[in-house]
């Protein structure tokens, strides 16, 4: 199989081919998301409340990062993989901002990186750039300043809030960004973004007139289920096909039926 390239991903907002990305954390996920044809794999810091039960992003440190992430590599044949750089690891300080990008490309083998910001972080992008690390913005919610926002609510309804992203999503793709997220947002600056950048721009909660979608796979797989924004669709109903299994096993266990004669030496 040929590896998914940000070469590729240009192509395809040239081709108007839309972009598929999830999350993922794990080796055994991330083989059936990459084996099922996804074209980008998002190691996202959203493993912090995901994977640890953290109530945000910020706990998740750059060590707990890479073995996610090394975990999703060994596991990807196809997908590009995009690493989220963790809250504290990036901010305000580039040179360890570029420290931070070398270890997860060094440390998990990686393809790309992924920061929240725009103008507050471009030195810092540009030296990750220019050590070779391919870097995908993220602007509109950036989960990482929620304690800033004070509410998970859509950004950027206000015209000054707008006219920032869109600065900032030009700064980002003048600064060399492959690629930007942008996460809950009006569907028509979304669309206006897409429109003036000649990167891809990959929406979460930002209506379908960009170039590519995202979402956190156990939300997706309704593994989650107490977070139901509006932008979330479930493609499946996990949580009551593993609740279920769960429940079938310790009545079996509890009724000598597992295991039977055919399952036993
Ligand atoms: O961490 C994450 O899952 C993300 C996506 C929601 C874009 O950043
Ligand atoms: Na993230």
């Amino acid at each position: 199989v040929k590896r998914v390239t940000t070469h590729t991903l240009q192509a395809m907002k040239q081709n108007g081919e839309k972009i598929s990305m999830l999350t993922a954390y794990d080796y055994s996920l991330a083989k059936l998301v990459d084996a099922a044809g996804i074209d980008v794999i998002l190691v996202g810091d959203s493993a912090s409340n995901v994977m640890a039960g953290h109530e945000t992003t910020l706990p998740i440190t750059l060590d707990q990062m890479i073995y996610h992430a090394s975990s999703v590599v060994r596991a990807a044949k196809r997908a590009l993989v995009v690493v989220d750089m963790p809250f504290g690891s990036y901010q305000g300080n580039s040179s360890e901002a570029l420290r931070s990008a070398i270890r997860i490309m060094k440390e998990s083998g990686a393809h790309a990186i992924k920061m929240e910001g725009g103008a507050e972080i471009k030195e810092s992008v540009v030296r990750i750039l220019s050590a070779g690390i391919p870097v995908m913005g993220h602007l509109g919610l950036t989960p990482q300043s929620i304690y800033k926002f004070g509410t998970y609510s859509v950004r950027a309804k206000e015209e000054a809030e707008a006219k920032k992203l869109i600065e900032d999503a030009l700064i980002l793709q003048e600064c060399g960004c492959f690629a930007i997220v942008l996460e809950k947002v009006p569907r028509q600056l979304a669309a206006r973004v897409a429109q003036q950048l000649h990167i891809p721009v990959i929406g979460i909660g930002a209506g379908p007139n960009v170039d590519g979608q995202v979402l956190v796979l156990h939300d997706m797989l309704g593994i989650t289920k107490d977070f139901n924004p509006r932008f979330l669709r479930r493609y499946a109903d996990l949580h009551s096909v593993i609740t279920e299994a769960v429940a079938q096993y310790i009545k079996d266990v509890k009724a000598v039926d597992f295991p039977n004669e055919s399952e036993s030496y």
